[in-house]
């Protein structure tokens, strides 16, 4: 299976996230290839907005086969007095999916690896599959984490995106379980996608700018 995962980050209203889910949907059974692949569940893809827009978007998702709606992070604490925190028990029943340790969380947010670390144990305490992304061998693998997201710093944002060669033999340092699902993300776009998507050992994408457009997230998803 390849996970086609979009990060919005801090990026569109409610209204322009209802069009964009309007104009994939409307797109999408134009790909009779891609319908037969997420039917087949060879592919899924998982959308992961600001938490805000999690539960309006998330019935567009209801009569698709292998479409989820995601979070891009979640609190380290369970529950309490933590004013403005979003936990993995309030997301657990709209959300299949959490990105946790993004790069940007690490450096914005000054997540450390204890926090990551909790936010992986809370998300699948409540049944949240974790997309626990790192920036290379510095920063911890958690065994906990199923799909593992490698995000150099040197490719997010930058256009610079990773070599194929440099993402597998980053799999291969970061000694992953064989059972791990393992992404790349950084500066993918529908015109290096494919390289990384024929790769046997890259699970899938994380795809941040190139997501915000439906069409252009489609036009990577077709080719996986
Ligand atoms: P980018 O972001 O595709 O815009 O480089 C990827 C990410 O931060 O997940």
């Amino acid at each position: 299976m390849k996970y086609i995962i979009a990060n919005w980050k801090a990026h569109k209203s409610l209204t322009e996230a209802r069009n964009w889910m309007e104009n994939l949907l409307a797109e999408l059974p134009k790909n009779t290839h891609l319908v037969k692949r997420l039917e087949e569940q060879q592919v899924c893809l998982i959308i992961c907005p600001p938490d805000p827009l999690i539960f309006p978007l998330r019935h567009y998702t209801f009569s698709q086969h292998n479409i989820f709606i995601g979070a891009q992070t979640l609190s380290h604490f369970e529950s309490g007095s933590y004013t403005g925190e979003t936990t993995a028990q309030s997301l657990a029943e709209f959300t299949r999916y959490a990105i946790i340790g993004h790069s940007e969380r690490r450096h914005f947010f000054h997540e450390t690896e204890e926090e990551i670390l909790q936010k992986l144990i809370l998300a699948v305490r409540y049944e949240i599959e974790p997309i626990h992304c790192v920036r290379g061998e510095t920063d911890k693998i958690h065994a906990l984490a199923r799909i593992v997201a490698y995000e150099p710093d040197t490719a997010i944002g930058t256009g610079a995106n990773a070599s194929v060669n440099a993402v597998v033999d980053m799999r291969r340092r970061l000694k992953l379980n064989e059972h791990c699902h393992f992404l790349y993300g950084g500066s993918v776009t529908q015109y290096n996608c494919k390289e990384y998507l024929e790769h046997p050992e890259i699970a899938g994408l994380l795809i941040g700018s190139a997501s915000l457009d439906p069409l252009h997230f489609l036009a990577i998803a077709e080719q996986a």
